[in-house]
């Protein structure tokens, strides 16, 4: 395809919208309150989502088949940590020969589901094969375990969100010292030290635990023993990045120094993590007081449950746990969530669709930014417009790919920043200077394929294109473009008419991956592949939907709605004015058909009519971009809650060639969130 003649066209009807706009009064802008104080949600990882922490449970591989289970598991978390499938005894019983098929299951899982992933654990005394505990050798010891941790890190690289390096290395008691082990007694105290430093350097991304039970009394040496091993680290320079607290309790819950022993360790720098909740006999009290604890606490940013039902847990003789054996909440269930802020919402076995319905509203409101990135034309990029934005969050960055274009035709760029008020001052990386090279190239999507443990690049090229990177940050990482068709299939060709075959993007499930484009003429494609075959093998085009020409124009955003079945599809439509706006749909399967969410121009996805813009309005276009995520990889997950949305707008005055339009980007904040 002719990328001149292409925006030749689309200018042209542009133009001829604008002319027809002329005739229609375009609405006045609303403007948007504030969501309401207080914003309440109905299950504990979408209420501890609200102050930005997670909460999880323990999962075993072996019960993933009980769908009571697994009901429960998608409804209320957003965290899991495998309960013994990454512990040293099923990842490498005999020495060099790794086992992942359990864990892997639970991984997997739990990215269908949009959760996240602690990992559990690395280095620990117990669980721990008898061929380690057998080895006398230093040298020997200190291979084999950094081997070990490298291995278990790097097959899941990228999908943990916080690793327990060294689990209970310290002893009970009044000594404050660590406890006999072989690692102890083999390498001596410093293999804390030597395990942190490997794992480290094998998953960068990950944040580094330090986990250990009877340290939540402040005062117990072995509390003492710990910090000051913390303190320790943390003066030197050793990576550590968090401190699990196990907080198995007995009926009296948490001790009353708790809250200080958990704001004492944040103190020295370190994030502080409830890791494997569980109280004898489940008070409701003992939960709230442990729950406020960390509520109390900022840098306390998660909590995990040591299992879902007291059927599930391995003290199940004390019933300790949040759910009875029948699957149903206890009162310490509702004590749990009240604590957090939420509403103890009654009880409906099976109302899973009705609830992951109502995850989304069905109309929104937003507030937009003023224009937060610009173009920075350079002696060889004389650029007018920074276009159709993919962002992720990966790593304490924003890392935002655009089109750059001009009146010589369009390319990528990429530029990273760690909060919105320096994207504006950020690097522009012009990538047709890297192996992506020179020519058409446009409307970027990045998502990371986990499984292949990449970065992709999805762009159009005329064809749908994709380029592959081991590590975001790296500009000159990219691999040359290569095509997911031979040829556009036949389904387009045929339905196309006078449009372009534009906006690739891909989105997986847990089996399956599509990829959606649109033809500017009315239709959305689905081309379908398997997890394993991507990136080949997109066979099957079908029409997904299907409208207007202009009432499903182009840039299409598919998403996982987080913690829901609910898929979520936005499609950019030109309106009665002539300007650009977002519909959306909704659909329980990817490969399912679309109902219309907000899809009409008096109820909008996002439009002019529905965002305001406190800090003046710079654009009554709302054009093609895409969502803040909930994670980066293929699932494509966002949350259910506070969405913002990453958008191309321009002046509205400006006109003229459309390849020269001065576009910009701005962010939308939802402003009618009712989770
Ligand atoms: C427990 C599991 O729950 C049991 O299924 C297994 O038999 C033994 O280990 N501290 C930890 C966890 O760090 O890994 C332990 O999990 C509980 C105590």
């Amino acid at each position: 395809m002719n990328p001149l003649k292409r925006l030749g066209r689309r200018r042209a009807s542009v133009l001829a919208l604008l002319a027809l706009g002329a005739l229609v009064t375009p609405g006045a802008a609303t403007a948007a309150p504030d969501a309401p104080d207080g914003v309440r949600a109905s299950t504990l990882g979408a209420q501890a989502a609200q102050s930005g922490r997670y909460f999880g449970t323990a999962v075993a591989a072996g019960r993933l088949g009980d769908g009571t289970y697994t009901g429960i598991l998608g409804r209320e978390f957003n965290s899991v940590t495998p309960e013994n499938e990454m512990k040293w005894d099923a990842t490498e019983r005999s020495r060099g020969q790794f086992t992942f098929g359990a864990a892997d299951q639970i991984v997997n899982g739990a990215t269908s589901r949009g959760q996240r992933v602690r990992g559990h654990t690395l280095v620990w005394h117990s669980q721990l094969p008898d061929w380690v505990k057998g080895i006398r050798d230093a040298n020997t010891l200190r291979g084999v375990m950094n081997n070990h941790i490298t291995t278990v890190m790097n097959r899941y690289k990228g999908r943990i969100h916080s690793w327990d390096v060294v689990n209970e290395a310290f002893a009970d008691g009044g000594s404050g010292q660590m406890r006999g082990s072989v690692f102890r007694d083999v390498l001596g105290t410093g293999f804390v030290e030597q395990a942190f430093r490997t794992a480290r350097a094998a998953d960068p991304a990950a944040k580094l635990c330090y986990n250990d039970y009877n340290i939540e009394n402040w005062n117990d040496a072995k509390t003492q023993g710990v910090y000051r091993m913390v303190r320790d680290f943390k003066a030197r320079g050793v990576p550590i990045d968090c401190v699990g607290l196990q907080s198995h309790f007995g009926a009296g819950g948490p001790p009353g120094s708790f809250q200080t022993t958990l704001s004492n360790f944040a103190a020295l720098g370190v994030d502080v993590q409830i890791t494997e909740l569980d109280i004898a006999q489940a008070p409701p009290n003992a939960y709230a007081n442990t729950v406020r604890s960390c509520m109390n606490v900022a840098r306390c940013t998660g909590i995990t449950v040591w299992g879902i039902r007291d059927s599930d847990s391995w003290r199940s003789g004390e019933n300790p746990l949040l759910f009875d054996r029948n699957g149903n909440k206890k009162p310490a269930y509702q004590a749990t969530l009240t604590t957090m802020g939420g509403t103890a919402a009654a009880q409906r076995p099976d109302t899973r669709s009705a609830r992951s319905a109502a995850a989304l509203p069905s109309s929104f409101r937003w507030n937009s930014s003023g224009s937060l990135i610009s173009p920075k034309p350079d002696a060889t990029h004389r650029i007018a417009g920074i276009k159709d934005p993919s962002v992720v969050y990966h790593n304490g960055k924003y890392h935002v790919f655009a089109s750059t274009a001009s009146s010589s035709g369009y390319n990528l760029v990429y530029l990273n920043f760690s909060d919105w008020s320096q994207a504006n001052s950020a690097t522009h990386h012009y990538l047709d200077r890297t192996a992506i090279g020179t020519g058409y190239r446009a409307a970027p999507q990045v998502f990371y394929y986990a499984p292949q443990r990449l970065w992709y690049l999805v762009y159009q090229t005329g064809n749908a294109s994709y380029s592959t990177n081991p590590d975001i940050s790296n500009p000159n990482g990219w691999s040359a473009p290569r095509n997911f068709y031979s040829s556009m299939p036949d389904i387009i060709k045929q339905n196309i008419g006078n449009g372009f075959w534009v906006d690739m993007w891909v989105i997986c499930d847990s089996a399956n991956c599509y990829l959606f484009s649109s033809d500017d003429n009315g239709h959305l494609y689905r081309s379908q592949t398997t997890v394993g075959q991507f990136p080949n093998g997109f066979t099957n085009t079908v029409i997904a939907a299907q409208d207007s020409k202009y009432a499903m124009f182009e840039a299409s955003n598919v998403y996982k709605v987080q913690g829901s079945n609910q898929y979520l599809l936005l499609v950019e439509a030109i309106a009665s004015d002539g300007r650009r706006y977002f519909r959306s749909w909704t659909s329980n399967s990817l490969a399912g058909s679309w109902s219309p969410l907000a899809a009409s121009e008096g109820n909008p996805f996002a439009k002019s009519n529905n965002v305001a813009f406190p800090a003046g309005t710079w654009t009554r276009d709302i054009s093609h971009g895409e969502m803040i995520r909930a994670g980066n990889d293929q699932t494509l997950t966002i949350p259910a809650c506070k969405l913002q949305y990453l958008y191309q707008g321009k002046d509205p005055n400006a006109g003229g060639d459309y390849n020269s339009l001065p576009w910009r980007l701005g962010l939308l904040t939802q402003t009618n969130s009712t989770c």
